[in-house]
């Protein structure tokens, strides 16, 4: 169902359990700056709402998952055309707190030996130090630990995440699981430009050049899904062709894993599932894609 009606937006805690209806809760997360990906989280979370049911989003730039370097201060937000989008897709609730609100002790810190602050935050465990926890130090932690609190505020039966954030996705339903949160976690197909490149709100960094140069991101994990067939070498070379073609794209990883982001042997048995995943810089901007592979079969 789509409607145009501008949703409610809570500001505050209280605002948002005002807002809170009694059927089923729907939630979508976000840091806003919302885009068709995210339009596509909003339908999949509208139609599980149903009639009866209450679709919340949120958007916030949670501090607490950026490293020092990293684009907090320039991240884009773009709050009026969220809350149209949000409205067009049929969202009853944007759930819009301020960083005081989200973290009224202070945003937690590491300190000198290393220790988070006081606050309590959330240890993601050992897969969260692979791929982006390795280029990220903490990130995961910041995106869990801001994820449970919005869990517990919201209070969803349903949560729905893009799968272009795989690792992240991963960690979430782990943290579900492992903390018997008993919130059901929905994983969406990676939505595309048409030429290929994984819609994202960072490609609004990029200039008409880079644009071109981001593409050859999805065009190296197509090209390692064709090689598939052919073994973990194949279509390892496969990717790196294409990614070393573009001399404007700088490789941070290309990794080949099982589902489950665990290693694979170079010759899995004919049908295995495996995911490969890649994080480059084209100019200053990080992108990270992903696509699903299968194995053997081609020997
Ligand atoms: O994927 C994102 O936009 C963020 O990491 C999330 C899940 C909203 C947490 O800040």
């Amino acid at each position: 169902m789509s409607t145009t009606t501008t949703p409610a937006v809570a500001r505050s805690r209280s605002e948002l359990l005002a807002l809170r209806g009694t059927g089923p809760v729907v939630f979508v997360p976000t840091m806003g700056a919302l885009h068709e990906g995210h339009a596509t989280l909003m339908r999949i979370a509208r139609e599980r709402a149903g009639a009866e049911g209450t679709v919340v989003l949120s958007i916030f730039v949670n501090p607490l998952q950026f490293g020092p370097d990293e684009d907090l201060d320039r991240y884009p937000r773009t709050f009026d055309a969220d809350l149209e989008l949000a409205g067009a897709e049929g969202v009853d609730v944007v759930f819009a707190p301020t960083v005081a609100e989200m973290y009224p002790d202070g945003v937690p810190h590491e300190g000198p030996d290393g220790v988070v602050s006081e606050a309590v935050t959330v240890q993601p465990g050992p897969l969260a130090d692979l791929l982006e926890g390795a280029s990220r130090p903490g990130h995961f932690r910041g995106v869990l630990t801001v994820v449970a609190k919005l869990f517990g505020l919201v209070r969803p039966d349903v949560a729905v995440f893009g799968e272009k954030d795989y690792q992240q996705l991963a960690l979430i339903r782990r943290m579900v699981g492992d903390l018997c949160l008993g919130i059901e976690i929905v994983g969406a197909e990676t939505d595309r430009e048409p030429d290929g490149l994984a819609r994202s709100s960072r490609n609004r960094y990029l200039d008409a050049e880079q644009r071109q140069q981001a593409v050859a991101l999805s065009r190296a994990l197509r090209a390692a899904q064709e090689r598939a067939p052919y073994g973990v070498p194949a279509a390892r070379w496969a990717a790196m062709a294409v990614i070393k073609s573009e001399p404007g794209v700088e490789l941070d990883y290309l990794a080949l894993t099982t589902t489950g982001l665990g290693e694979l042997p170079d010759y899995p048995e004919a049908g295995t599932e495996g995911r490969i995943l890649v994080a480059a810089r084209v100019g200053t901007t990080r992108l990270i894609d992903n696509l699903p592979l299968t194995f053997g079969g081609a020997r």
